[in-house]
């Protein structure tokens, strides 16, 4: 059917149609919200390129998580600043380290919130890099060992759900491996499958103090012309035994997300990162644009690319929002 027998427009003339035929909606259930846990007691510090977002000490986590959960977001993701740093990064598996705390704190204080936690060593390392060095480089296989260690740490502490992020080869199959042989089989692990060496990571590394002291992160995070090498990363992944796989950033990477929907049937995750956050604000503040129109129109785009979970930080905002509407956006209020 052609024009004028097909007119589109028939389903666009008023609201009611358009919810009639609208494919993709967002919800609550869609977030994660990213949380930055940093030593001390009472520490709220504000994270200057991620406006709203700040570093918090344990205590203050509490008050957080616990007025996440009252908002009806159904988990969080955690990343720590240590107090030390050192060559092999251990405060990443101590068992008292920032994580293991805050982890065995919230599941003592909060019931029923999925506590996912961020598995690598950049933010423990003294030289900011995901694994040991041997010389200047990344040495692949004697950071698995840690990356599991961590993994497993985090578990014993309580949390739900593991996400690797170093970008190392075989990092999924070690950790699924320790979590088994320890008697966590039944904790899932969430892959950075598709993780890019990607410019949009910056104000996260001002948040998580996690940048690297010399170099970049290209010799292990992907490179970002490549797609094809994206389905490969992410059916070596699934092979170890991944359970959700996610790409890593979402927004410059929509068709690495929807290539990813076409091509695996496991839940996927996109993480729509510090630097497409800031963007918005940035642009929200200078008057450019409307930030929260931007916001849901961004967050629509990663959902309608094929994405189940959006890890963001605009998950408390978003959800704020979705509540003043009717639950889903857009709204037809
Ligand atoms: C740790 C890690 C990073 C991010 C998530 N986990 C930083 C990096 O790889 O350099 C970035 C998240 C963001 O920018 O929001 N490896």
């Amino acid at each position: 059917m052609n024009f004028p027998e097909y007119r589109p427009r028939r389903l666009r003339k008023n609201e009611n149609f358009r919810r009639m035929i609208r494919e993709t909606a967002l919800s609550i259930d869609d977030f994660v919200c990213p949380l930055f846990v940093t030593h001390g007691n009472g520490v709220r510090n504000p994270i200057s390129s991620m406006p709203g977002n700040i570093q918090m000490s344990i205590d203050t986590l509490m008050e957080e998580v616990k007025k996440i959960h009252g908002m009806g977001i159904p988990a969080i993701m955690l990343f720590g600043i240590p107090d030390s740093k050192d060559e092999l990064g251990s405060g990443a598996y101590a068992e008292d380290g920032i994580i293991q705390r805050a982890v065995r704190k919230i599941k003592d204080e909060v019931d029923d919130i999925l506590v996912i936690t961020d598995v690598c060593l950049c933010e423990y390392t003294a030289h900011g890099h995901c694994g040991i060095l041997e010389g200047s480089e990344v040495d692949n296989d004697a950071t698995l060992e840690l990356i599991g260690q961590t993994a497993l740490s985090h578990v014993r502490a309580g949390s739900d759900m593991v996400a690797p992020s170093g970008m190392m080869d075989g990092q999924v199959g070690v950790v699924r491996a320790m979590l088994d042989d320890e008697g966590y089989g039944d904790v899932p692990i969430m892959a950075y499958s598709a993780k890019y060496a990607s410019c949009f990571y910056d104000p996260f590394r001002e948040a998580a103090e996690g940048a690297p002291q010399f170099g970049d992160r290209r010799s292990y995070q992907m490179d970002p012309p490549n797609s094809s090498e994206a389905m490969r990363e992410i059916a070596l992944d699934v092979e170890e035994g991944a359970d959700i796989i996610m790409v890593k950033p979402a927004l410059p990477y929509l068709d690495i997300i929807r290539r990813a929907r076409d091509t695996f049937d496991l839940p996927i995750a996109a993480y729509n990162v510090s630097g497409e956050f800031a963007m918005i604000k940035a642009a929200d503040r200078l008057g450019w644009l409307d930030g929260r129109k931007a916001m849901m129109e961004s967050l629509m785009s990663i959902k309608r690319a094929g994405a189940d979970i959006i890890i963001t930080y605009f998950a408390q905002e978003a959800a704020e929002l979705l509540r003043q509407e009717s639950l889903v956006w857009p709204g037809h209020r």
